[in-house]
């Protein structure tokens, strides 16, 4: 089988640090940490003290415990910290889903879980967002192309590249079409 490289993670690790003027890059410039900070010196004085051994691999109880309460009837066992959503996308991906399962997948889109599909088998299909009415999703051809076979729709919420948020509405509506096939 050919691999299928993530090309767009790609194309930033050989070019972003290099070039005069990156305009890919869809951030703000960073913060310093010291600016982030400024108020808190006993958020640094505990930095400084952080012993670099090997933490919980499934995130500290106190990081688990204050993720849990930004979601409703949420706890601390629910929750699995990664290395960013990258790692989460590749997690949630791999375990849901074996090869042949078919997978919806939002487009335009960022690719990665696109790519992961791609490596290991699954059957591709797509919806997309309508750039003629302000990239909002085209629900009809998502409730078309979801079937009893699907075991995923994958969303990209705010949108990479487009940066549209979807709607409750639309939520509800994808929401409802996972519901039909228990995918
Ligand atoms: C849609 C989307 N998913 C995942 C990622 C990766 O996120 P992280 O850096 O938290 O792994 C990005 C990064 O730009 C992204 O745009």
């Amino acid at each position: 089988m050919r691999f299928q490289p993530f090309l767009m993670e790609r194309m930033m690790s050989e070019f972003e640090q290099d070039v005069a003027y990156n305009l890919s890059e869809s951030g703000v410039h960073p913060l310093p940490l010291r600016e982030l900070l400024a108020d808190r010196p006993d958020v640094m004085d505990r930095l400084w003290t952080t012993e670099l051994g090997y933490p919980h691999v499934n995130g500290t109880p106190e990081l688990r415990a204050n993720i849990a309460a930004l979601y409703d009837g949420a706890k601390a066992e629910n929750v699995l910290v990664t290395v960013g959503a990258a790692e989460a996308n590749y997690l949630s991906t791999r375990t849901l889903l074996s090869a042949g399962d078919e997978i919806v997948i939002m487009l335009p889109n960022y690719m990665q879980i696109w790519g992961i599909a791609k490596n290991h088998d699954l059957k591709i299909k797509a919806f997309h967002l309508l750039e003629e009415v302000g990239w909002a999703p085209d629900l009809a051809e998502l409730e078309a192309v979801v079937t009893s076979d699907t075991k995923l729709i994958a969303v990209c919420n705010p949108n990479n590249p487009t940066g549209r948020v979807l709607t409750r509405t639309e939520m509800d509506r994808i929401v409802a079409c996972a519901e039909r096939v228990g995918a």
